[in-house]
């Protein structure tokens, strides 16, 4: 038999090179697809280092059982917290990645007293704020923690950056975004312009896959997510509202589930897909736990791109004038309907 007798269709068909199969992390910032300028080299290739340090954290993550970094290392942080040997191994592998290129002037991390200056070349036009490993309580048991960063301009004209360029409304975020270390290991970034894209993690190839596109938060959800376990240290209104979401009102959609990891990369991103709202309020007669420059405001900036709201009960995060690196603010997080609800309680209008 001749090989052109065989009838099945031989032509060659192009590859669909308009497929949104295949396109990696790297593809989709250099082609510019997250909607900034691609002419931006330095700005393309910090995204990419952020990406690096992530594939990085997630082995050593994933390995965390095994190569003994598990536990703790006897020291307390800034925050007077136990420092878990995860949250050095993390903070250590970022600041080592965001330290090439030379692009990261300085950064600001949850496990750094100090703001830590990694370049003064007039080059390096961009600091990064970062939680390194978020939900550290989490590592023990083998439940979803993450990775939560920030992207800002130095300030015009410096070498050296100092702490004005951190001490900035979360509205001047050019970047921000959050790796989800969980039944797989997902990125996900906005610039605030181009809408808020998933990555997913791919161990066999060692790459970042787009897979979710230009995620939209629904305009309400069905789940609430907060520590019911501090409610007697709530301001009262919270207090209400917590009631009101729990009662039995079908036809108003009430009342809504609860579901609470404890970790915010975890309980953020279900929020961002399914809709609803996280509350971490003010507590303990301050401003509660989560801490403004590397928790609050990334997802603040990541939360408005894709339609949602943040706030602190009352105001606007990405309107907050930091005065300190570390400092800690309420953080209400979630559909804009659902927000809404919150803060009409908090105004007393319920
Ligand atoms: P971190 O591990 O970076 O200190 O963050 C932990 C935070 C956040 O991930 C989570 O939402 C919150 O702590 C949970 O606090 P509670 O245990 O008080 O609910
Ligand atoms: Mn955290
Ligand atoms: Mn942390």
């Amino acid at each position: 038999m001749s090989l052109f007798s065989d009838q099945r269709n031989l032509s060659w068909n192009p590859p669909d090179t308009s497929s949104r199969i295949g396109i990696t992390l790297e593809t989709y910032i250099l082609e510019g697809m997250l909607g900034f300028p691609a002419a931006t080299g330095a700005f393309t290739s910090l995204l990419n280092q952020i990406g690096l340090a992530a594939k990085l954290v997630t082995s050593k993550v994933r390995r965390a059982g095994l190569a003994n970094v598990l536990g703790y290392t006897g020291q307390t942080n800034v925050q007077g917290e136990i420092v878990q040997k995860l949250d050095e191994v993390a903070n250590e592998t970022l600041l080592s990645v965001l330290g090439r290129r030379g692009h990261c002037a300085a950064v600001v991390s949850e496990e750094l007293g100090e703001m830590r200056i990694l370049s003064t070349d007039p080059r390096a036009k961009y600091v990064v704020v970062v939680d390194p490993l978020d939900g550290s309580s989490n590592i023990d048991v083998n439940i979803s923690i993450g990775t939560i960063f920030g992207v800002l301009r130095k300030g015009d004209g410096k070498l050296g950056a100092d702490p004005s360029d951190f001490l900035r409304p979360g509205r001047d975020l050019v970047a921000a975004g959050y790796v989800l270390y969980g039944s797989s290991t997902l990125l996900v970034l906005t610039t605030g312009l181009g809408g808020v894209h998933g990555f997913t993690y791919d161990p066999t190839v060692g790459e970042f896959f787009l897979s979710h596109e230009n995620i939209r938060i629904p305009e309400r959800g069905a789940t609430f997510s907060i520590n019911e376990g501090h409610s007697a240290r709530w301001p009262e209104a919270v207090r209400r509202w917590n009631a009101w979401i729990k009662e039995e009102r079908k036809e108003e959609g009430r009342p809504y589930g609860a579901r609470y990891v404890g970790s915010l990369v975890a309980d953020a991103h279900r929020t961002l897909l399914k809709g609803g709202i996280f509350a971490y309020p003010a507590d303990r007669g301050g401003q509660g736990k989560l801490r403004l420059l590397y928790e609050a405001n990334p997802f603040a900036f990541l939360f408005e791109a894709a339609g949602g709201k943040a706030s602190t009960g009352s105001d606007r995060i990405l309107d907050l004038v930091p005065k300190s690196l570390h400092e800690r603010v309420p953080l209400i997080l979630g559909s804009p309907r659902d927000v809404d609800d919150f803060e009409q309680f908090l105004r007393g209008e319920r």
